[in-house]
């Protein structure tokens, strides 16, 4: 039987290319040699206050975004968190095998904490119960589903450690109901520079959409910062934000051309800044298409998760039952 790989995916509307890198274009590797359970969080981002219409928006942009780069829903399991009520059910159950020093921990809230403390507001002014359980309900999805591996980023190792503590308790008090599952840190994701040449991330505006209109994406990989080298000067191309894009998406003898440009001198950033706006507007025309017409088509979309999630709960209902059984609940 294959094995599971699963992760979670938070709404936040249309991905760029630093997501793609980092987690999409791997996550969909990942589904040709795995059974994928890939599902988007939509209760995870209940934990900060949003409007429920732009949750449905976004939610909808999530989906169409990863079936249009690839991710085949008759292979992999893809489906909306909320759908499965099997998931929350555990959460309960979970929590009270959590040690709450245990969410003390936890780098998400220690740093609210850390900031209300900086402001001089008392501890937890803010935050919210959904918050400071948010690890459990993350070990809830995770051990339900039995996964493997669960590719995701750096930021995400200390939960899916926390999932396999948690599990490992109720493992030792019952009997081993639960599979430890094992992080797959994805290298990219950290490494794509934003055009600001920190990390690419919504939260610093310097990303670079999939999605956008052709010349939306031409005109921020033109605001790529460099340094002030002139045409003719030699240049390491390790040290250039342009170039450190460019290299995930020309074919290698392409990258190596341009590498030796850099380096012999005779190179302006502006030629390679429109090469790679060509490149990328190319790469993704196809998909821009896809997606487009996807966002246009709610009802095929929520048919696809309606999909998905008949699978999923048809994974989670016999795990919970042995639960359940293991507990005394049934
Ligand atoms: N917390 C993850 C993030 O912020 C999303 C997520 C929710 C997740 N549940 C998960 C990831 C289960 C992996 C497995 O990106």
């Amino acid at each position: 039987m294959d094995k599971i790989a699963l992760t979670g995916i938070k709404p936040t509307g249309s991905p760029h290319i630093g997501n793609y890198l980092g987690m999409i274009r791997p996550a969909i590797a990942l589904a040709r040699s795995y059974t994928a359970c890939y599902f988007i969080a939509d209760y995870h981002a209940l934990t900060s206050h949003g409007e429920s219409r732009a949750l449905k928006q976004k939610v909808c942009d999530v989906a169409a975004s990863w079936l249009a780069l690839g991710l085949d829903p008759a292979k992999a399991v893809f489906f909306r968190q909320s759908a499965i009520a099997e998931i929350f059910e555990l959460t309960w159950i979970l929590a009270c095998w959590t040690p709450k020093g245990l969410l003390n921990r936890a780098h998400a809230y220690k740093a609210a904490v850390d900031a209300n403390i900086a402001a001089h507001r008392d501890a937890d002014s803010g935050v919210n119960a959904g918050l400071y359980n948010y690890p459990v309900l993350m070990a809830a999805d995770i051990l339900l589903f039995g996964a493997d591996v669960v590719p995701v980023g750096l930021d995400q190792k200390q939960h899916i450690e926390m999932a396999r503590d948690i599990a490992a308790g109720v493992n030792r008090h019952y009997e081993p109901l639960f599979k430890l599952p094992a992080a797959l840190i994805g290298e990219t994701g950290s490494a794509v520079p934003g055009v600001d040449g920190r990390k690419m991330s919504k939260s610093y505006r310097n990303t670079i959409p999939i999605f956008a209109e052709p010349a939306a994406i031409h005109r921020q990989v033109m605001r790529i910062v460099t340094d002030a080298k002139r045409p003719e000067d030699p240049k390491d191309p390790e040290q250039c934000h342009i170039f450190s894009i460019y290299r995930h998406f020309a074919p290698a003898s392409q990258v190596e051309a341009w590498r030796q440009t850099y380096l012999q001198g005779g190179l302006a950033y502006s030629d390679i800044k429109q090469e790679l706006a060509r490149l990328l507007v190319d790469t993704f025309a196809r998909q821009r298409e896809r997606h487009a017409a996807l966002v246009k088509d709610r009802a095929a979309i929520d048919e696809v998760l309606a999909q998905g999630a008949a699978r999923a709960r048809a994974m989670a209902r016999p795990m919970l039952d042995r639960v359940r059984r293991a507990i005394g609940a049934s």
